[in-house]
C-alpha cells in the first residue's frame, strides 16, 4: 500500500507531486521520492527516508524543476525503509525511473537473471529489477517495450514509468492496485488515490486490471495489455477531500473493513503452492529438523494482536501437535516465564512498535527462544528485533480499532500452523490441501459478508443504547467472541464481556437479565450442542439472543431471537469471517451513539509507552 503520483503538464512538476503526496501520505510513510524530467532530458531522481517532509526539505534546498515526472510515498514491503530502497527506481543509465505499488512476485529469478548479465542492484526493491528489466528489453520503442515487460511480470502492482528517450509521455498500468488519471486541460496527473489530484480536476478515469495508459500533456489512450484500444468512461468525482481520502468511506475503519478481502488476498499471495499441497513460507525457509527442535511455542502480544494469538494457538494445537501458550505481553516478562532454547516465541504486531510486546520479545530472547515477528509494518522495531519475520502485507491501518489487521494476522497465523504441521508430519497431507485450498475463497466468501450490512445495521440501532452486552463462544469462537467484545467496547464505549460458553454460569449469569443483549457465536460443529445449551441458559433469563452461525444452519434459527449468518467455511477460516460481522456490529453500535470511531477516547493507535 504506497501512494502514487505522476504529472505531465505546463506546470512544475514537482510542486504538484509534493502537494499530491502529502494527500497520500496516509497510504504509508517511511520514505517518499520524485523522479522530474529535466529540460536536458535528465531523470533527476531526488528520494529521502522517514516523513515527506525530508524530501521537502531536500528539493527546497535543491529544485528539481521540469514539466514531467512520478512520484512516491513508501508502505515498505521488500526491503526496510532507507533513501536506496524509497522509490522511484532507475536502471543504471538513468533511462527508465518506476514507481510501484504492490509485489513483484516473480522477481527473484528475473533479478537472478539480470545478475547474471551483469546488471548491479541498488536496492533490496522488487521494484528496481522493473527498471533493469526495462533497460534489458529496450529497443527504442517505449511502449513496446513496457508491454513486453509487464508479459514477464506476475502479482500485484500499479505501475507509473517515464522514460528519458520519450520525454512526451509516461505509461502506467495497474493489476490489484488501484490508479486514477485526472483529466486537465494542457496537462493531466496521476495517482494511486483520488485526494491527491482533487484540488486539480475532478475529471477522471479510473484504471482496470491489465488496461494501459498512455499518458501526455494533451491526451490519454487507454487499451489493454494486448493494445486493443478501450473506451473508458469519465469519472467525475463528487466527494469532497476529507471523503476521498477515506475512499468515499465516513470513516478509515468502515473502509479498512472492506479492504480485508484485498488484505487477505495480499497475505495470501505467493505463501500457497500452485497444487494447494504446501505453504511457502519463503521468509522462513524452515527444514523438518527446524521444526523438531520446538518443545513448544509461546505467543505474546496486546489487545486484539493477544486474540490473534488466541485463535493462533487451536489452529497450531490442532494442525501440528506443538503445545502452545498464548501470553499478555504485559503479563509474561514479570512472571519468571518457563522459555528456553527449545521454545519458539511468536510476538504478534499490527505496528511492530508496541512496547510491551517489544520487551516480551527481548525477554524470550534473553531467555534463549528462538523468536518470529508477525507484523504489518517493514522496519518496524519488532521486525528488526526478531530472529525471523512473516509479514502480513494489510497495508497501512489508521483507525485506532483494529480491522485489517487482525484477520490478515489470522490468516497468517494459520499458514503458519499448516507449515509447521507440514514440516513435522503431524497434518494429514489431505486435510492440508483442503485447507489451503479453501483458504483461496477465502477473500470472496468475507466480501459475501458485506451483502448483509443492513441486518446488522438495525441490530446495532436497536440494541447501540444499552449499556451492557455479553458474547459467548465455545472453542475458537470464544477467541473471536473476546475479539468482537473489544471492538464493541472500545469504539462504542458499551461495556462488552466475552465468555466462554461454559463458565457463564459460574457468577456472570447474574448478570443476565431481560433484554441484555448476547451475542452467541455458532461456527464450530464439535462443540455446537453445547453451545446451545448455554444459549438455553441466557434465554430462560430473558436475555436476547443474537446468534451468529454459518449459513444455512436454520437450526440456529430455533434457539436466537435474530441470526447473523456468514458464508459456510470450514472450522480454520471460519473465525476469520466470524469477527467481520462483529466489526461491522461495534462500527454501527458507535455510530449510533455518536461516537468517534476514528479515534476512540483515551486510545492511541500505537501503545509506545509501558
Ligand atoms: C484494538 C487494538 C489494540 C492493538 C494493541 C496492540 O482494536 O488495535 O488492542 O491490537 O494495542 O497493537 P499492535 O498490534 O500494534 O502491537
Amino acid at each position: 500500500m504506497c501512494g502514487i503520483v505522476g504529472y505531465i503538464g505546463f506546470e512544475d512538476a514537482s510542486t504538484f507531486m509534493l502537494d499530491g503526496l502529502s494527500k497520500l501520505e496516509y497510504r504509508g510513510y517511511d520514505s517518499a521520492g520524485i523522479a522530474v524530467l529535466g529540460p536536458d532530458n535528465v531523470i533527476k531522481v531526488q528520494k529521502k527516508v522517514g516523513r515527506l517532509a525530508n524530501l521537502e526539505g531536500v528539493v527546497k534546498a535543491d529544485p528539481n524543476p521540469g514539466f514531467m515526472g512520478i512520484g512516491h510515498t513508501r508502505w515498505a514491503t521488500h526491503g526496510r525503509p532507507s533513501d536506496m530502497n524509497a522509490h522511484p527506481h532507475t536502471d543504471a543509465k538513468g533511462l527508465f525511473a518506476v514507481v510501484h505499488n504492490g509485489i513483484v512476485e516473480n522477481y527473484l529469478p528475473i533479478k537472478e537473471e539480470l545478475l547474471k548479465k551483469g546488471y548491479e542492484f541498488k536496492s533490496e526493491t522488487d521494484t528496481e529489477v522493473v527498471a533493469h528489466l526495462l533497460a534489458d528489453m529496450y529497443d527504442g520503442d517505449f511502449e513496446g517495450t513496457v508491454r513486453r515487460m509487464l508479459d514477464r511480470i506476475e502479482g500485484s502492482y500499479s505501475l507509473v514509468i517515464m522514460c528519458a528517450d520519450d520525454p512526451s509521455r509516461i505509461i502506467c498500468t495497474k493489476q490489484d492496485n488501484p490508479l486514477v488519471i485526472g483529466l486537465g486541460k494542457g496537462e493531466n496527473f496521476i495517482a494511486s488515490d483520488i485526494p491527491a489530484i482533487i484540488n486539480h480536476t475532478r475529471d477522471t478515469y479510473i484504471l482496470n486490471d491489465g488496461e494501459v495508459a498512455i499518458v501526455t500533456k494533451d491526451s490519454v489512450s487507454v487499451s489493454d495489455r494486448a493494445g486493443n484500444p478501450i473506451n473508458k468512461k469519465v469519472f467525475h468525482v463528487t466527494w469532497n477531500a476529507e471523503a476521498a481520502e477515506k475512499g468515499g468511506f465516513e470513516h478509515f475503519m468502515l473502509k479498512e473493513i472492506y479492504e480485508q478481502p484485498k488484505a487477505i488476498r495480499d497475505t495470501l499471495t505467493g505463501r500457497i503452492s500452485k497444487d494447494n499441497k504446501e505453504v511457502i513460507y519463503e521468509e522462513l525457509g524452515w527444514e523438518p529438523a527446524d521444526v523438531a527442535s520446538i518443545d513448544r511455542i509461546l505467543i505474546t502480544a496486546c489487545g486484539t494482536a493477544y486474540h490473534a494469538g488466541l485463535v493462533a494457538k487451536y489452529y497450531i494445537e490442532q494442525l501440528a501437535r506443538i503445545p502452545v501458550e498464548v501470553d499478555i505481553a504485559s503479563e509474561y516478562r514479570y512472571r519468571n516465564p518457563l522459555t528456553d532454547k527449545n521454545t519458539l516465541a511468536i510476538v504478534i504486531s499490527q505496528s511492530g512498535e508496541t512496547s510491551d510486546t517489544l520487551a516480551a520479545l527481548k525477554e524470550a530472547k534473553r531467555l534463549g527462544a528462538r523468536s518470529l515477528a508477525v507484523t504489518n509494518v517493514v522496519g518496524s522495531s519488532i521486525s528488526r528485533e526478531a530472529d525471523q519475520v512473516i509479514y502480513t502485507w494489510a497495508g497501512p491501518e489508521i483507525a485506532v480499532a483494529s480491522t485489517k489487521a487482525y484477520t490478515t494476522q489470522l490468516v497468517a497465523l494459520l499458514l503458519l500452523a499448516v507449515y509447521l504441521g507440514q514440516l513435522n508430519g503431524k497434518l494429514d497431507a489431505s486435510l492440508r490441501e483442503q485447507i489451503l485450498t479453501d483458504l483461496h475463497e477465502l477473500p470472496n466468501l468475507c466480501n459475501e459478508i458485506f451483502e448483509s450490512v443492513d441486518d446488522i445495521k438495525a441490530f446495532a440501532r436497536n440494541y447501540g443504547f444499552r449499556e451492557d452486552a455479553f458474547f459467548l463462544g465455545r472453542s475458537i469462537d470464544y477467541a473471536v467472541a473476546m475479539e468482537g467484545s473489544l471492538k464493541l467496547k472500545e469504539i462504542s464505549y458499551i461495556h462488552a464481556e466475552a465468555y466462554a460458553g461454559g463458565e457463564l454460569k459460574h457468577g456472570t449469569l447474574a448478570l443476565i437479565e431481560e433484554g441484555v443483549p448476547v451475542i452467541a457465536l455458532a461456527t464450530q460443529d464439535d462443540v455446537r450442542e453445547k453451545m446451545m445449551s448455554n444459549v438455553k441458559e441466557v434465554k430462560a433469563r430473558d436475555a436476547v439472543v443474537i446468534g451468529l452461525g454459518l449459513a444455512g444452519d436454520t437450526e440456529l434459527e430455533k434457539y436466537v431471537d435474530h441470526t447473523i449468518f456468514v458464508p459456510r467455511a470450514d472450522k480454520y477460516a471460519a473465525p476469520i469471517l466470524a469477527v467481520v460481522p462483529l466489526q461491522l456490529l461495534a462500527y454501527y453500535a458507535a455510530i449510533t451513539r455518536g461516537a468517534d470511531v476514528d479515534k476512540p477516547r483515551n486510545l492511541a493507535k500505537s501503545v509506545t509507552v509501558e
